[in-house]
């Protein structure tokens, strides 16, 4: 203490970040040229955290160097990140959201995507992702048993009409890119074939733990940018994500000694890894030291190749977001969201 306040130079007792300068901040080239922020922040609050929780991270990630959010409707909170957000130059905003999957049908795509601008306070997004290739309806907050009555499995031809219509998003401006989510490699091979406007990003569960290597590079190949979601391995999830067998990354012994090593939190190593691994994390968090933490490892000095090899060891091929509430059969398996035999499970 120095005059009854707290010295400048007293010694930290945990790692102090600083704001992190925006432009150096890695970046994705995206197929069309656009540049693409190689971290975002998510803000999905696990129906643990409010609206105003999220919106009140969104503004502390501003402050500290995130120029890129991963929205979405079901999320319902977009109308309070909106308000945070209008007050921040646009062309500097690399802005996301995502179609619900009860709004699949054609007539619904063009009005759903003017609701989400409307509330994000834009007048266009960066990214407009379909969030599920199943228009399986699920209620926010539902449990693990809840199924919908009409729920079905991926058809090529219902699809394709709902990308139809993300195909004009970009036609009326409304959008700039267009993306899947949670979508396989069968399902994008058709997808490739028959889209006039190719989705730029696949968003999908990436994590030390469960690191999709063929998915990865699959889209890699085919000039789609990898977004990695649950970077973290989610461990504020909500119950109806958690599984008995399932492993957690951050408790993970390779990766708490490196993160001992470098001095941060495992979470961090995490997202350090992600980027230099090559996807785009979108790590969520309310508090700031979390999420700059986070930021800040993008622009630090790398992981060496012996740390990034024994990262790439710890896959345990441990899928978190099974998506049980997207079944169509009664005792099915929740593997068959995810065609693990390379072909589409009907
Ligand atoms: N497309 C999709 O279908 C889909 C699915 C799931 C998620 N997402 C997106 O991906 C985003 C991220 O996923 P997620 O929120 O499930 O998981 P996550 O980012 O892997 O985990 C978030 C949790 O990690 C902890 N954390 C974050 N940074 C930390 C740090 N530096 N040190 C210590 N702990 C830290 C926090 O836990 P505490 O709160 O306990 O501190 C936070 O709640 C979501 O918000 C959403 O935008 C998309």
């Amino acid at each position: 203490m120095v005059d009854g306040r707290i010295s400048r130079t007293a010694p930290a007792f945990f790692p102090v970040v600083m704001p992190v300068d925006a432009s150096l901040v890695p970046q994705r080239e995206l197929y069309t040229g656009a540049l693409m922020p190689a971290i975002g922040l998510g803000t999905f609050g696990s129906d643990r955290f409010s609206a105003e929780q999220v919106a009140h991270a969104v503004e502390g990630a501003l402050e500290v160097g995130y120029r890129h959010f991963d929205c979405a409707s079901v999320y319902e909170n977009q109308d309070s990140i909106g308000a945070v957000l209008r007050d921040f130059p646009r062309s500097q905003l690399w802005i996301t959201s995502k179609l619900w999957n009860d709004k699949h049908a054609p007539g619904d795509v063009v009005p759903a995507c003017q609701q989400s601008l409307a509330e994000l306070g834009t007048d266009y997004l960066d990214m407009y992702l379909v969030h599920w290739p199943f228009p399986n309806f699920h209620p926010p907050g539902c449990d693990v048993s809840s199924r919908s009555p009409d729920a079905r499995p991926y058809v090529h031809s219902e699809f394709m009409a709902t990308w139809r219509e993300m195909e004009r998003l970009v036609d009326l401006g409304l959008v700039r890119h267009i993306g899947t989510s949670n979508t396989t490699i069968p399902k994008l091979e058709l997808l490739l074939r028959d889209a006039r406007i190719a989705p730029a990003v696949n968003e999908m569960e990436l994590h030390p733990h469960f690191q999709q290597p063929e998915l990865f590079r699959y889209v890699l190949n085919k000039g789609i940018q990898p977004i990695g979601f649950c970077p973290i391995g989610s461990p504020a999830r909500p119950d109806r994500d958690r599984s008995p067998e399932d492993t957690v990354d951050i408790e993970d012994p390779v990766i708490v000694r490196i993160a001992r090593d470098h001095g941060v939190h495992p979470a961090v190593v995490c997202v350090k890894w992600a980027v230099q691994r090559g996807q785009t994390p979108i790590p969520f968090s309310i508090n700031r030291n979390e999420y700059e933490s986070n930021l800040a490892s993008t622009v630090t000095d790398p992981l060496s190749a012996d740390e990034m090899r024994a990262l790439a060891e710890t896959d345990k091929n441990n899928r978190l977001i099974k998506g049980h509430v997207f079944l169509w059969k009664q005792d099915q398996s929740w593997e068959d969201l995810w065609d693990p035999a390379g072909v589409i499970c009907q």
